[in-house]
């Protein structure tokens, strides 16, 4: 196969920050995608309605002048979050769901929530109103290896609110472990889970063998191949739970390049090509257009796209940075060929 058309897909996990970072990556992820779900976990963390609506405003405006990108905002939960909160998010049209973060676990997540077990009532809420809880799916607890950490946090956390919350949809954000893909499988319908590029293409050896490479350095952490292969039947299996979600995630090379580097990948320069090599190398491209565009929406109740996007196999360089002026941003995959290209590149 040398070409590919399929609906449009949607980036159901994505960061773009704001001022600066926001303009330079935000093209990239427009060129691809309808819409996306935007992370809140700026600095400080979008925790209000009317914060959030600003956010849109201020991404609206970055945008191409040609594009008609949507982005779908979501809020950060707080231990100030209040049931009133929820009401208003649920009835505002441009919020789509709430972002759990366990104080500590990943960037931009100190004002997160310590115990998830004190926002219960939100959780009720949430179910009543129903809007949609995501979910950065890791314990923080200084004695648990980084590389369990998503594991028990199913265990622990994560099935008792599946249990105390049945109707309420869930997304596990960026799945990393057989264990999650377990899990998901094994529970309703109304949870889900998306699936990171660089969850399906790398396992950790990417990351450390033959000295350490930060840009593969995000979280959850790369792990052992056991679990990406799980990761990526779980994406080709065309079970309706597992949809696309980047979680492109940039941060300035410096930064990464750094004795105490950020967790992210930057991969919204080339997220479907990445998504498409990874279902190429197990023989299914035939399944990336209901992983990539239509698992999601049906899950967060939004109508399918009904533009096509048409990939070629051609290869393309993937430039060894991204950005001007004061912003540098080493991409994935940054000096190496992509066998797939979108049109219109
Ligand atoms: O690697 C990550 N980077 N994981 C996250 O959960 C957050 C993200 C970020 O905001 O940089
Ligand atoms: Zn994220």
């Amino acid at each position: 196969m040398n070409k590919l058309t399929i609906t449009q897909p949607d980036d159901w996990h994505l960061h773009i920050r704001n001022g600066e970072m926001l303009k330079t990556v935000l093209p990239h992820t427009a060129q691809q995608f309808a819409r996306a779900i935007i992370m809140p976990n700026l600095k400080p963390p979008v925790t209000s309605t009317q914060q959030a609506l600003q956010y849109r405003n201020e991404i609206l405006l970055a945008l191409p002048s040609e594009s008609d990108f949507k982005p779908l905002m979501t809020l950060y939960l707080t231990g100030s979050t209040t049931t009133q909160d929820v009401k208003q998010a649920a009835e505002c049209e441009h919020i789509h769901a709430f972002k759990l973060y366990p104080a500590g676990a990943t960037t931009n997540s100190d004002a997160g929530v310590a115990d998830p077990k004190t926002i219960y009532p939100i959780f009720e809420a949430m179910q009543q109103f129903d809007i949609p809880l995501l979910i950065h799916g890791e314990v923080v607890d200084h004695d648990c290896d980084i590389f369990d950490r998503e594991r028990v946090f199913i265990e622990r956390t994560l099935s008792d609110i599946v249990r105390q919350f049945p109707d309420l949809r869930i997304v596990l954000e960026h799945v990393t472990t057989s264990d999650a893909v377990e899990f998901v499988k094994s529970t309703a319908n109304n949870i889900a889970a998306t699936i990171t590029p660089q969850h399906l293409l790398y396992n950790r050896n990417a990351m450390l063998v033959g000295g350490i490479k930060p840009h593969y350095y995000c979280l959850p952490i790369l792990k052992r191949e056991q679990h990406r292969e799980s990761l990526l039947e779980a994406a080709i299996s065309g079970n309706p739970k597992f949809f696309l979600g980047t979680d492109s995630a940039p941060h300035q090379t410096g930064s990464k390049e750094n004795a105490c580097g950020c967790a992210g990948c930057f991969s919204a320069h080339a997220a479907i090509e990445l998504y498409a090599e990874a279902f190429e190398s197990a023989g299914a491209l035939e399944k990336l257009e209901g992983f990539a565009s239509f698992f999601g929406a049906d899950f967060y109740r939004l109508p399918r796209n009904n533009r096509t996007i048409t990939l070629t196999k051609e290869p393309w360089l993937v430039p060894d940075s991204y950005g001007q002026g004061e912003i540098n941003i080493t991409p994935l995959k940054a000096g190496e060929q992509l066998a797939w290209k979108l049109e219109a590149r």
